[in-house]
Protein backbone atom coordinates (compact mmCIF):
# COMPACT_ATOMS: atom_id res chain seq x y z
CA UNK A 1 0.00 0.00 0.00
CA UNK A 2 1.18 3.34 -0.82
CA UNK A 3 -0.08 5.70 1.53
CA UNK A 4 0.41 9.45 0.58
CA UNK A 5 3.65 10.66 2.23
CA UNK A 6 2.90 13.52 5.06
CA UNK A 7 5.24 16.49 4.79
CA UNK A 8 6.64 17.91 7.50
CA UNK A 9 5.93 21.42 8.10
CA UNK A 10 7.23 24.61 8.98
CA UNK A 11 7.83 24.82 12.79
CA UNK A 12 10.30 25.88 15.45
CA UNK A 13 10.88 22.46 16.33
CA UNK A 14 13.50 21.85 19.23
CA UNK A 15 15.62 19.22 16.95
CA UNK A 16 15.59 20.41 13.19
CA UNK A 17 18.13 18.89 11.44
CA UNK A 18 18.32 15.00 12.63
CA UNK A 19 20.43 13.61 9.88
CA UNK A 20 22.78 16.20 10.95
CA UNK A 21 22.90 15.44 14.54
CA UNK A 22 22.62 11.88 13.41
CA UNK A 23 26.35 11.70 12.23
CA UNK A 24 27.61 13.95 14.80
CA UNK A 25 25.77 13.09 18.29
CA UNK A 26 27.27 11.23 21.47
CA UNK A 27 24.85 10.26 24.24
CA UNK A 28 27.97 12.42 26.65
CA UNK A 29 26.84 15.65 25.21
CA UNK A 30 23.88 15.24 27.05
CA UNK A 31 25.40 14.88 30.49
CA UNK A 32 25.94 18.93 30.27
CA UNK A 33 22.11 19.15 31.21
CA UNK A 34 22.23 17.56 34.09
CA UNK A 35 23.65 18.57 37.21
CA UNK A 36 25.75 15.52 38.27
CA UNK A 37 27.77 15.94 35.85
CA UNK A 38 29.09 18.78 37.83
CA UNK A 39 28.80 17.37 41.56
CA UNK A 40 28.59 14.13 40.75
CA UNK A 41 25.36 13.75 42.66
CA UNK A 42 22.74 11.63 40.95
CA UNK A 43 18.77 11.42 41.74
CA UNK A 44 17.09 11.05 38.75
CA UNK A 45 13.91 12.72 41.16
CA UNK A 46 16.11 15.94 41.95
CA UNK A 47 16.67 16.14 38.28
CA UNK A 48 13.03 15.76 37.71
CA UNK A 49 11.45 17.57 40.62
CA UNK A 50 13.99 19.26 43.47
CA UNK A 51 16.04 21.05 40.82
CA UNK A 52 13.10 23.07 39.40
CA UNK A 53 11.87 23.43 43.08
CA UNK A 54 14.97 25.05 43.84
CA UNK A 55 14.34 27.58 41.01
CA UNK A 56 12.98 30.44 42.21
CA UNK A 57 11.54 31.10 38.51
CA UNK A 58 10.01 27.39 38.12
CA UNK A 59 9.04 25.99 41.88
CA UNK A 60 5.68 27.49 41.59
CA UNK A 61 4.86 26.58 38.03
CA UNK A 62 2.03 23.74 37.87
CA UNK A 63 3.57 20.17 37.68
CA UNK A 64 0.94 18.42 37.92
CA UNK A 65 -2.26 18.94 36.62
CA UNK A 66 -4.94 16.50 38.06
CA UNK A 67 -8.25 15.68 37.34
CA UNK A 68 -11.05 12.72 37.63
CA UNK A 69 -14.38 12.06 38.05
CA UNK A 70 -14.79 13.93 41.47
CA UNK A 71 -10.98 15.54 42.15
CA UNK A 72 -9.00 18.01 40.52
CA UNK A 73 -6.43 19.20 41.64
CA UNK A 74 -2.72 20.51 40.76
CA UNK A 75 0.43 20.92 42.89
CA UNK A 76 3.65 22.65 41.65
CA UNK A 77 7.03 21.79 41.52
CA UNK A 78 7.18 22.74 45.01
CA UNK A 79 4.44 20.77 46.55
CA UNK A 80 5.58 17.64 45.12
CA UNK A 81 9.32 17.80 46.24
CA UNK A 82 7.48 18.52 49.80
CA UNK A 83 5.36 15.89 49.58
CA UNK A 84 7.61 13.49 47.88
CA UNK A 85 10.66 14.58 51.13
CA UNK A 86 7.29 13.77 53.58
CA UNK A 87 6.72 10.13 51.56
CA UNK A 88 10.72 9.20 51.70
CA UNK A 89 11.00 10.25 55.84
CA UNK A 90 7.65 8.18 55.93
CA UNK A 91 9.48 5.34 54.18
CA UNK A 92 12.61 5.64 56.17
CA UNK A 93 11.22 5.58 59.53
CA UNK A 94 10.35 1.91 58.56
CA UNK A 95 13.55 1.27 57.30
CA UNK A 96 13.27 1.47 54.03
CA UNK A 97 16.71 1.15 52.26
CA UNK A 98 18.93 1.91 49.52
CA UNK A 99 17.66 -1.19 46.83
CA UNK A 100 14.89 -2.05 48.61
CA UNK A 101 11.83 -2.84 46.20
CA UNK A 102 8.98 -0.57 47.40
CA UNK A 103 5.94 -1.54 45.15
CA UNK A 104 2.68 0.89 44.40
CA UNK A 105 -0.37 -0.64 43.58
CA UNK A 106 -3.18 2.07 42.66
CA UNK A 107 -5.03 4.16 40.60
CA UNK A 108 -3.57 7.81 38.79
CA UNK A 109 -3.70 10.11 41.65
CA UNK A 110 -1.71 13.08 42.79
CA UNK A 111 -0.47 10.42 45.79
CA UNK A 112 0.68 8.01 42.99
CA UNK A 113 3.43 10.58 41.97
CA UNK A 114 4.22 11.70 45.49
CA UNK A 115 4.77 8.56 46.48
CA UNK A 116 7.24 7.74 43.63
CA UNK A 117 9.19 9.95 43.65
CA UNK A 118 9.65 9.61 47.81
CA UNK A 119 10.64 6.14 46.71
CA UNK A 120 13.33 6.96 44.23
CA UNK A 121 14.44 9.74 46.82
CA UNK A 122 15.09 7.29 49.18
CA UNK A 123 17.02 5.33 46.59
CA UNK A 124 14.92 2.09 46.87
CA UNK A 125 13.49 0.48 43.89
CA UNK A 126 10.12 1.41 42.15
CA UNK A 127 7.62 -1.15 41.03
CA UNK A 128 3.93 -0.01 39.66
CA UNK A 129 1.50 -2.32 39.13
CA UNK A 130 -1.11 -1.31 36.89
CA UNK A 131 -4.40 -1.38 38.79
CA UNK A 132 -6.72 -3.37 37.26
CA UNK A 133 -4.38 -6.38 38.05
CA UNK A 134 -6.31 -9.14 40.11
CA UNK A 135 -4.86 -11.32 42.76
CA UNK A 136 -2.65 -14.23 40.89
CA UNK A 137 -0.89 -10.76 38.92
CA UNK A 138 -0.57 -9.00 41.80
CA UNK A 139 1.09 -12.30 43.82
CA UNK A 140 3.39 -12.96 41.08
CA UNK A 141 5.33 -9.51 40.45
CA UNK A 142 5.67 -9.03 44.41
CA UNK A 143 6.93 -12.49 44.96
CA UNK A 144 8.95 -12.26 42.06
CA UNK A 145 10.65 -8.55 43.33
CA UNK A 146 10.87 -9.80 46.69
CA UNK A 147 8.70 -6.26 47.78
CA UNK A 148 9.15 -5.46 51.30
CA UNK A 149 6.58 -2.39 51.15
CA UNK A 150 3.66 -1.71 48.99
CA UNK A 151 1.48 1.34 48.92
CA UNK A 152 -1.98 0.90 48.17
CA UNK A 153 -5.69 1.66 48.53
CA UNK A 154 -8.21 -0.29 51.02
CA UNK A 155 -10.38 -1.00 48.05
CA UNK A 156 -7.26 -2.43 46.48
CA UNK A 157 -5.92 -4.35 49.71
CA UNK A 158 -8.12 -7.46 49.01
CA UNK A 159 -6.29 -8.74 45.90
CA UNK A 160 -2.73 -8.71 47.75
CA UNK A 161 -2.37 -12.01 49.09
CA UNK A 162 -0.88 -11.22 51.79
CA UNK A 163 -0.20 -14.85 53.79
CA UNK A 164 2.26 -15.91 50.28
CA UNK A 165 4.03 -13.01 50.62
CA UNK A 166 6.49 -13.47 53.29
CA UNK A 167 9.00 -10.53 52.54
CA UNK A 168 6.30 -8.27 52.47
CA UNK A 169 6.95 -6.28 55.74
CA UNK A 170 4.25 -3.04 55.25
CA UNK A 171 1.64 -1.69 53.38
CA UNK A 172 0.77 1.96 53.62
CA UNK A 173 -2.83 2.56 52.61
CA UNK A 174 -3.74 5.63 51.19
CA UNK A 175 -7.72 5.56 52.66
CA UNK A 176 -9.27 5.14 56.01
CA UNK A 177 -9.04 1.39 57.46
CA UNK A 178 -10.04 0.78 60.74
CA UNK A 179 -8.47 -2.49 61.96
CA UNK A 180 -5.53 -2.20 63.90
CA UNK A 181 -2.35 -3.73 62.82
CA UNK A 182 1.09 -3.83 63.06
CA UNK A 183 1.70 -4.36 59.18
CA UNK A 184 -1.00 -1.47 57.85
CA UNK A 185 0.40 2.09 57.86
CA UNK A 186 -1.97 4.82 57.21
CA UNK A 187 -0.36 7.30 54.48
CA UNK A 188 -2.45 10.37 55.91
CA UNK A 189 -1.72 10.30 59.48
CA UNK A 190 2.18 9.69 58.61
CA UNK A 191 2.29 12.24 55.79
CA UNK A 192 0.84 14.63 58.00
CA UNK A 193 3.62 14.35 60.71
CA UNK A 194 6.19 14.20 58.31
CA UNK A 195 9.03 16.49 57.74
CA UNK A 196 8.58 18.29 54.29
CA UNK A 197 12.74 18.27 53.64
CA UNK A 198 14.51 15.31 53.49
CA UNK A 199 18.21 13.99 52.61
CA UNK A 200 18.37 13.02 49.29
CA UNK A 201 19.86 9.10 48.83
CA UNK A 202 22.42 9.81 45.96
CA UNK A 203 23.14 6.82 44.00
CA UNK A 204 25.07 6.00 41.43
CA UNK A 205 23.89 6.26 37.51
CA UNK A 206 23.72 2.47 37.16
CA UNK A 207 21.65 1.80 40.61
CA UNK A 208 18.46 0.85 39.98
CA UNK A 209 15.71 2.69 40.01
CA UNK A 210 12.02 0.97 38.70
CA UNK A 211 10.73 -2.34 37.83
CA UNK A 212 8.49 -3.09 35.19
CA UNK A 213 6.90 -6.28 34.59
CA UNK A 214 6.15 -7.62 31.34
CA UNK A 215 4.99 -10.46 29.43
CA UNK A 216 6.93 -13.02 27.51
CA UNK A 217 5.52 -15.80 25.50
CA UNK A 218 6.19 -18.32 28.06
CA UNK A 219 6.85 -18.22 31.63
CA UNK A 220 5.56 -15.60 34.36
CA UNK A 221 6.06 -11.90 33.89
CA UNK A 222 9.86 -10.37 33.72
CA UNK A 223 11.01 -8.01 35.99
CA UNK A 224 12.42 -5.19 33.67
CA UNK A 225 15.03 -3.25 35.72
CA UNK A 226 15.94 0.17 34.78
CA UNK A 227 18.93 2.41 36.89
CA UNK A 228 18.93 5.96 37.08
CA UNK A 229 21.02 6.35 33.87
CA UNK A 230 17.66 6.06 32.11
CA UNK A 231 17.13 10.06 32.16
CA UNK A 232 19.13 10.78 29.48
CA UNK A 233 17.13 9.51 27.04
CA UNK A 234 14.24 10.18 28.55
CA UNK A 235 15.18 13.90 28.88
CA UNK A 236 16.47 14.03 25.08
CA UNK A 237 14.05 12.18 23.88
CA UNK A 238 11.44 14.73 25.20
CA UNK A 239 13.19 17.44 23.94
CA UNK A 240 13.26 16.00 20.12
CA UNK A 241 10.21 13.43 19.81
CA UNK A 242 7.93 15.33 22.33
CA UNK A 243 9.53 18.57 21.55
CA UNK A 244 8.42 20.06 24.23
CA UNK A 245 8.71 23.63 25.47
CA UNK A 246 8.95 25.41 28.75
CA UNK A 247 5.53 26.61 28.38
CA UNK A 248 3.66 23.01 26.83
CA UNK A 249 0.62 21.10 28.69
CA UNK A 250 1.67 17.70 27.81
CA UNK A 251 -0.63 14.89 28.25
CA UNK A 252 -0.07 11.18 28.12
CA UNK A 253 -2.59 8.92 28.35
CA UNK A 254 -0.53 5.66 29.23
CA UNK A 255 -1.11 4.30 33.08
CA UNK A 256 1.65 4.39 35.15
CA UNK A 257 2.07 0.54 35.76
CA UNK A 258 3.00 0.20 32.23
CA UNK A 259 6.24 1.62 30.85
CA UNK A 260 5.29 4.91 28.83
CA UNK A 261 3.00 6.09 32.11
CA UNK A 262 6.58 6.12 33.55
CA UNK A 263 9.30 7.10 31.08
CA UNK A 264 6.97 9.65 29.23
CA UNK A 265 4.03 10.35 32.31
CA UNK A 266 6.68 11.16 34.66
CA UNK A 267 10.27 11.43 33.44
CA UNK A 268 10.29 13.09 30.59
CA UNK A 269 7.76 16.19 31.22
CA UNK A 270 9.37 16.86 34.42
CA UNK A 271 12.53 16.61 33.23
CA UNK A 272 11.91 19.06 31.12
CA UNK A 273 9.89 20.90 33.52
CA UNK A 274 6.58 21.12 31.68
CA UNK A 275 2.93 21.07 32.98
CA UNK A 276 1.56 17.19 33.12
CA UNK A 277 -1.63 16.72 32.74
CA UNK A 278 -2.79 13.27 34.60
CA UNK A 279 -6.71 12.39 34.23
CA UNK A 280 -7.94 9.33 36.02
CA UNK A 281 -10.78 7.49 35.43
CA UNK A 282 -11.81 5.67 32.20
CA UNK A 283 -11.60 6.02 28.58
CA UNK A 284 -14.83 7.90 26.82
CA UNK A 285 -14.17 9.99 23.86
CA UNK A 286 -16.15 12.74 25.24
CA UNK A 287 -13.96 13.00 28.46
CA UNK A 288 -10.81 12.57 26.22
CA UNK A 289 -12.04 15.11 23.92
CA UNK A 290 -13.06 17.61 26.93
CA UNK A 291 -9.63 16.82 28.49
CA UNK A 292 -7.44 18.04 25.63
CA UNK A 293 -9.97 21.10 25.23
CA UNK A 294 -10.32 21.56 29.22
CA UNK A 295 -6.54 22.25 30.21
CA UNK A 296 -5.16 23.48 26.40
CA UNK A 297 -3.50 20.81 25.86
CA UNK A 298 -0.33 21.37 23.23
CA UNK A 299 1.07 18.00 23.06
CA UNK A 300 -0.55 14.95 23.57
CA UNK A 301 0.92 11.14 23.07
CA UNK A 302 -1.44 8.65 23.17
CA UNK A 303 -1.91 5.08 21.67
CA UNK A 304 -3.70 3.67 18.40
CA UNK A 305 -6.29 1.76 20.21
CA UNK A 306 -8.06 5.16 21.79
CA UNK A 307 -7.30 7.15 18.53
CA UNK A 308 -9.06 4.25 16.71
CA UNK A 309 -12.17 4.56 19.04
CA UNK A 310 -12.35 8.58 18.33
CA UNK A 311 -12.13 7.49 14.83
CA UNK A 312 -15.58 5.12 15.54
CA UNK A 313 -17.03 7.73 17.61
CA UNK A 314 -17.50 10.10 14.49
CA UNK A 315 -16.54 13.67 13.10
CA UNK A 316 -19.98 15.46 14.93
CA UNK A 317 -18.05 14.75 18.26
CA UNK A 318 -14.80 16.33 17.17
CA UNK A 319 -16.53 19.31 16.12
CA UNK A 320 -17.73 20.11 19.81
CA UNK A 321 -14.36 20.46 21.27
CA UNK A 322 -11.69 23.46 20.50
CA UNK A 323 -8.85 21.91 19.80
CA UNK A 324 -7.01 25.36 18.81
CA UNK A 325 -4.18 24.29 21.29
CA UNK A 326 -2.85 21.23 20.28
CA UNK A 327 0.29 21.12 18.24
CA UNK A 328 2.12 18.20 18.79
CA UNK A 329 0.52 14.39 18.40
CA UNK A 330 2.19 11.01 19.15
CA UNK A 331 1.51 7.73 18.89
CA UNK A 332 3.30 4.39 20.69
CA UNK A 333 2.44 0.22 21.71
CA UNK A 334 0.55 -0.78 18.41
CA UNK A 335 1.21 -0.31 14.57
CA UNK A 336 -0.72 2.80 14.05
CA UNK A 337 -2.95 2.64 10.86
CA UNK A 338 -2.36 4.87 8.23
CA UNK A 339 -6.11 5.58 7.93
CA UNK A 340 -5.91 6.94 11.35
CA UNK A 341 -3.31 9.22 10.47
CA UNK A 342 -5.42 10.74 7.32
CA UNK A 343 -7.92 10.95 10.27
CA UNK A 344 -5.80 13.07 12.10
CA UNK A 345 -5.27 15.39 9.63
CA UNK A 346 -8.57 15.86 9.10
CA UNK A 347 -9.65 15.82 12.59
CA UNK A 348 -7.29 18.00 13.90
CA UNK A 349 -5.58 19.20 11.22
CA UNK A 350 -2.48 17.86 12.94
CA UNK A 351 -0.31 14.84 11.97
CA UNK A 352 0.32 12.13 14.01
CA UNK A 353 3.99 10.88 15.21
CA UNK A 354 4.27 6.90 15.65
CA UNK A 355 7.17 6.12 17.79
CA UNK A 356 8.50 2.36 18.37
CA UNK A 357 9.91 1.11 21.58
CA UNK A 358 8.75 -1.34 24.71
CA UNK A 359 9.50 -1.75 27.86
CA UNK A 360 12.79 -3.15 28.07
CA UNK A 361 13.83 -0.54 26.05
CA UNK A 362 13.21 2.24 28.33
CA UNK A 363 12.91 4.86 25.58
CA UNK A 364 12.13 5.89 22.51
CA UNK A 365 14.11 4.53 19.81
CA UNK A 366 12.51 4.63 16.07
CA UNK A 367 9.93 7.45 15.54
CA UNK A 368 9.02 9.98 13.65
CA UNK A 369 10.38 13.47 14.67
CA UNK A 370 7.95 16.77 13.36
CA UNK A 371 11.02 17.75 11.63
CA UNK A 372 10.65 14.76 9.08
CA UNK A 373 8.38 13.67 6.54
CA UNK A 374 5.83 11.15 8.11
CA UNK A 375 5.54 7.36 6.06
CA UNK A 376 1.66 6.30 7.27
CA UNK A 377 2.08 2.91 7.96
CA UNK A 378 6.18 3.24 9.59
CA UNK A 379 7.20 3.75 12.69
CA UNK A 380 10.08 6.37 11.69
CA UNK A 381 13.73 6.54 12.05
CA UNK A 382 16.03 5.87 14.45
CA UNK A 383 16.79 9.00 16.88
CA UNK A 384 20.90 10.21 17.15
CA UNK A 385 22.27 8.03 19.21
CA UNK A 386 20.41 5.03 18.50
CA UNK A 387 21.82 2.27 15.76
CA UNK A 388 19.02 0.12 14.52
CA UNK A 389 18.87 -2.49 11.76
CA UNK A 390 17.43 -5.88 10.68
CA UNK A 391 19.25 -8.72 11.44
CA UNK A 392 19.09 -12.83 10.80
CA UNK A 393 18.66 -15.26 13.79
CA UNK A 394 22.29 -15.27 14.08
CA UNK A 395 22.80 -11.23 14.46
CA UNK A 396 23.98 -10.53 11.08
CA UNK A 397 22.45 -7.72 9.07
CA UNK A 398 20.23 -8.10 6.35
CA UNK A 399 19.74 -5.55 3.66
CA UNK A 400 16.50 -3.58 2.58
CA UNK A 401 13.38 -4.24 2.13
CA UNK A 402 13.82 -7.66 3.28
CA UNK A 403 11.92 -8.91 6.66
CA UNK A 404 13.65 -9.80 9.90
CA UNK A 405 14.52 -9.38 13.40
CA UNK A 406 14.20 -5.66 14.06
CA UNK A 407 17.40 -5.24 16.42
CA UNK A 408 19.32 -2.17 17.72
CA UNK A 409 23.18 -1.78 18.82
CA UNK A 410 23.22 -2.50 22.46
CA UNK A 411 24.57 0.06 24.70
CA UNK A 412 22.55 2.65 24.56
CA UNK A 413 21.01 4.82 28.38
CA UNK A 414 17.65 3.72 29.05
CA UNK A 415 18.13 0.02 28.30
CA UNK A 416 17.05 -2.47 30.74
CA UNK A 417 19.62 -3.96 32.58
CA UNK A 418 18.78 -6.79 34.12
CA UNK A 419 15.32 -8.93 34.29
CA UNK A 420 14.87 -9.41 37.91
CA UNK A 421 16.12 -12.46 38.99
CA UNK A 422 16.68 -14.10 35.66
CA UNK A 423 20.24 -13.31 34.43
CA UNK A 424 19.73 -16.27 31.42
CA UNK A 425 16.28 -14.75 30.11
CA UNK A 426 18.37 -11.20 30.37
CA UNK A 427 21.42 -12.76 28.03
CA UNK A 428 18.69 -14.63 25.43
CA UNK A 429 17.73 -10.99 24.50
CA UNK A 430 21.15 -10.26 22.59
CA UNK A 431 22.54 -11.66 19.84
CA UNK A 432 26.04 -10.26 18.13
CA UNK A 433 25.98 -7.26 20.34
CA UNK A 434 22.31 -6.59 18.97
CA UNK A 435 19.76 -6.08 21.39
CA UNK A 436 17.14 -8.65 18.98
CA UNK A 437 13.38 -7.13 19.82
CA UNK A 438 11.52 -10.30 19.08
CA UNK A 439 9.52 -7.70 16.36
CA UNK A 440 9.39 -8.18 12.71
CA UNK A 441 9.99 -5.50 10.64
CA UNK A 442 11.90 -4.43 7.60
CA UNK A 443 14.12 -1.17 6.64
CA UNK A 444 13.16 0.72 3.34
CA UNK A 445 16.24 2.32 1.16
CA UNK A 446 15.32 5.55 2.92
CA UNK A 447 16.23 4.02 6.70
CA UNK A 448 12.11 4.10 7.26
CA UNK A 449 11.27 0.66 9.49
CA UNK A 450 7.95 -0.81 9.21
CA UNK A 451 6.57 -3.05 11.52
CA UNK A 452 5.31 -6.42 10.51
CA UNK A 453 4.22 -8.44 13.97
CA UNK A 454 5.40 -10.10 17.29
CA UNK A 455 7.62 -12.89 15.94
CA UNK A 456 6.81 -14.92 19.52
CA UNK A 457 3.41 -15.44 20.82
CA UNK A 458 3.07 -12.34 22.82
CA UNK A 459 -0.26 -10.66 22.48
CA UNK A 460 -0.72 -7.06 22.25
CA UNK A 461 -4.49 -6.01 22.45
CA UNK A 462 -5.18 -2.51 23.05
CA UNK A 463 -1.99 -2.05 23.26
CA UNK A 464 -1.19 -4.05 26.26
CA UNK A 465 0.92 -6.45 26.39
CA UNK A 466 -0.24 -9.74 27.34
CA UNK A 467 1.50 -13.74 27.43
CA UNK A 468 -0.61 -16.70 26.38
CA UNK A 469 1.18 -18.51 29.32
CA UNK A 470 -0.46 -16.47 32.23
CA UNK A 471 -3.87 -16.55 30.47
CA UNK A 472 -3.68 -20.44 29.90
CA UNK A 473 -2.03 -20.96 33.51
CA UNK A 474 -5.05 -19.37 34.96
CA UNK A 475 -7.50 -20.58 32.64
CA UNK A 476 -6.58 -24.65 33.61
CA UNK A 477 -7.25 -23.49 37.26
CA UNK A 478 -10.40 -23.56 36.43
CA UNK A 479 -12.22 -26.66 37.52
CA UNK A 480 -14.10 -27.01 33.83
CA UNK A 481 -10.72 -26.82 31.93
CA UNK A 482 -8.48 -29.46 31.19
CA UNK A 483 -5.90 -27.96 28.80
CA UNK A 484 -5.65 -24.24 27.22
CA UNK A 485 -4.02 -22.62 24.44
CA UNK A 486 -4.22 -18.87 23.95
CA UNK A 487 -3.48 -16.48 20.77
CA UNK A 488 -4.07 -12.90 19.63
CA UNK A 489 -6.84 -12.56 17.08
CA UNK A 490 -6.65 -9.73 15.13
CA UNK A 491 -9.37 -7.06 15.71
CA UNK A 492 -10.41 -3.99 13.77
CA UNK A 493 -10.31 -1.67 16.82
CA UNK A 494 -7.79 -3.81 19.69
CA UNK A 495 -5.34 -4.44 17.38
CA UNK A 496 -5.66 -8.02 18.61
CA UNK A 497 -8.20 -9.84 21.04
CA UNK A 498 -7.32 -12.88 23.30
CA UNK A 499 -8.80 -15.80 22.06
CA UNK A 500 -8.41 -19.23 23.99
CA UNK A 501 -8.67 -22.61 23.55
CA UNK A 502 -9.90 -25.30 25.83
CA UNK A 503 -10.80 -28.84 26.33
CA UNK A 504 -13.19 -29.12 29.08
CA UNK A 505 -12.85 -31.92 31.99
CA UNK A 506 -15.19 -35.22 32.23
CA UNK A 507 -18.51 -33.60 33.39
CA UNK A 508 -18.88 -30.64 32.09
CA UNK A 509 -21.05 -29.52 29.22
CA UNK A 510 -20.36 -26.26 26.61
CA UNK A 511 -22.91 -23.93 27.64
CA UNK A 512 -22.71 -19.91 27.57
CA UNK A 513 -23.22 -19.93 31.38
CA UNK A 514 -19.89 -22.06 31.82
CA UNK A 515 -18.15 -19.92 29.02
CA UNK A 516 -18.76 -16.55 30.86
CA UNK A 517 -17.95 -18.03 33.86
CA UNK A 518 -14.52 -19.22 32.61
CA UNK A 519 -14.26 -15.29 31.32
CA UNK A 520 -15.05 -14.22 34.84
CA UNK A 521 -12.64 -16.79 35.97
CA UNK A 522 -10.03 -15.39 34.39
CA UNK A 523 -10.81 -11.65 34.67
CA UNK A 524 -11.38 -11.71 38.36
CA UNK A 525 -8.34 -13.94 38.88
CA UNK A 526 -6.09 -12.19 36.70
CA UNK A 527 -6.84 -8.85 35.38
CA UNK A 528 -9.33 -7.73 33.15
CA UNK A 529 -7.09 -7.07 30.13
CA UNK A 530 -6.07 -10.72 29.93
CA UNK A 531 -9.43 -12.13 30.08
CA UNK A 532 -10.26 -13.73 26.61
CA UNK A 533 -13.00 -12.46 24.82
CA UNK A 534 -13.86 -15.51 22.75
CA UNK A 535 -13.33 -19.17 24.37
CA UNK A 536 -14.05 -22.05 21.50
CA UNK A 537 -14.27 -25.94 23.64
CA UNK A 538 -12.40 -28.27 21.39
CA UNK A 539 -11.69 -31.53 21.87
CA UNK A 540 -7.96 -31.63 22.01
CA UNK A 541 -5.67 -28.75 21.90
CA UNK A 542 -2.65 -29.51 19.70
CA UNK A 543 0.78 -29.67 21.40
CA UNK A 544 4.25 -30.79 20.14
CA UNK A 545 5.58 -34.28 21.30
CA UNK A 546 7.29 -32.67 24.09
CA UNK A 547 3.70 -31.31 25.55
CA UNK A 548 4.11 -27.20 23.87
CA UNK A 549 0.65 -25.92 23.20
CA UNK A 550 1.21 -25.22 19.59
CA UNK A 551 -0.38 -21.72 19.37
CA UNK A 552 0.72 -21.27 16.14
CA UNK A 553 -1.21 -24.17 14.37
CA UNK A 554 -4.19 -22.60 16.64
CA UNK A 555 -3.59 -19.11 15.08
CA UNK A 556 -3.30 -21.23 11.87
CA UNK A 557 -6.63 -22.78 12.14
CA UNK A 558 -8.37 -19.25 13.69
CA UNK A 559 -7.25 -17.74 10.53
CA UNK A 560 -7.41 -20.06 7.80
CA UNK A 561 -4.51 -20.27 6.90
CA UNK A 562 -2.12 -23.43 5.66
CA UNK A 563 -0.89 -25.22 8.76
CA UNK A 564 2.23 -25.85 7.49
CA UNK A 565 4.46 -28.40 8.73
CA UNK A 566 2.90 -30.05 12.06
CA UNK A 567 5.15 -33.30 11.76
CA UNK A 568 6.02 -32.23 15.74
CA UNK A 569 2.68 -32.47 16.21
CA UNK A 570 1.59 -34.86 19.20
CA UNK A 571 -0.41 -37.63 17.64
O1 LIG B 1 5.39 -5.38 19.32
C1 LIG B 1 5.83 -4.08 19.63
C2 LIG B 1 4.67 -3.24 20.11
O2 LIG B 1 4.65 -3.33 21.51
C3 LIG B 1 5.75 -4.13 21.96
C4 LIG B 1 6.29 -3.60 23.24
O3 LIG B 1 5.27 -3.63 24.20
P1 LIG B 1 5.51 -3.00 25.63
O4 LIG B 1 6.78 -3.52 26.19
O5 LIG B 1 4.28 -3.21 26.42
O6 LIG B 1 5.75 -1.46 25.37
C5 LIG B 1 4.74 -0.69 24.79
C6 LIG B 1 5.06 0.76 24.79
C7 LIG B 1 6.45 1.20 24.81
C8 LIG B 1 6.74 -4.09 20.83
O7 LIG B 1 7.61 -5.20 20.88
N1 LIG B 1 4.84 -1.84 19.71
C9 LIG B 1 5.26 -0.80 20.45
N2 LIG B 1 5.26 0.33 19.73
C10 LIG B 1 4.85 0.00 18.49
C11 LIG B 1 4.59 -1.38 18.48
N3 LIG B 1 4.18 -2.02 17.37
C12 LIG B 1 4.02 -1.30 16.26
N4 LIG B 1 4.24 0.03 16.20
C13 LIG B 1 4.66 0.73 17.28
N5 LIG B 1 4.87 2.03 17.22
Amino acid sequence: MDMQRVPAREGNYNLKNYDELRSTFKWEDVHKHFSWNETGKVNIAYEAIDRHAENPEKKDKVALLYSAPGREESLTFSDISKKSNQFANVLKKYDVQKGDRVFLFMPRSPEFYVSFFGILKTGAIAGPLFEAFMEQAVRDRLQDSEARVLITTPDLLERVPQEDLPDLEKIILVGNRSEPSDKYIDFYEEMEVASESFDIEWVDLEDGMLIHYTSGSTGKPKGVYHVHNAMIQHYVTGQWVLDLKDDDVYWCTADPGWVTGTSYGVFAPWLNGVTNVIRGGRFTPEDWYSTLDKHNVTVWYTAPTALRMLVSAGEGLVKKYDFSSLRHVLSVGEPLNPEVVTWGLKAFDLRIHDTWWMTETGAQLIVNLPSEEIRPGSMGKPIPGIEASIVDNEGNEIPPNQMGNLAIKAGWPSMMRAIWNNPSKYDSYFINGWYVSGDSAYRDEDGYFWFQGRLDDVINTSGERVGPFEVESKLIEHPAVAEAGVIGKPDPQRGEIIKAFITLNPGYQESDELLEDIRQFVKTGLSAHAAPREIEVRDSIPKTRSGKIMRRLLKSWELGLPTGDTSTLES
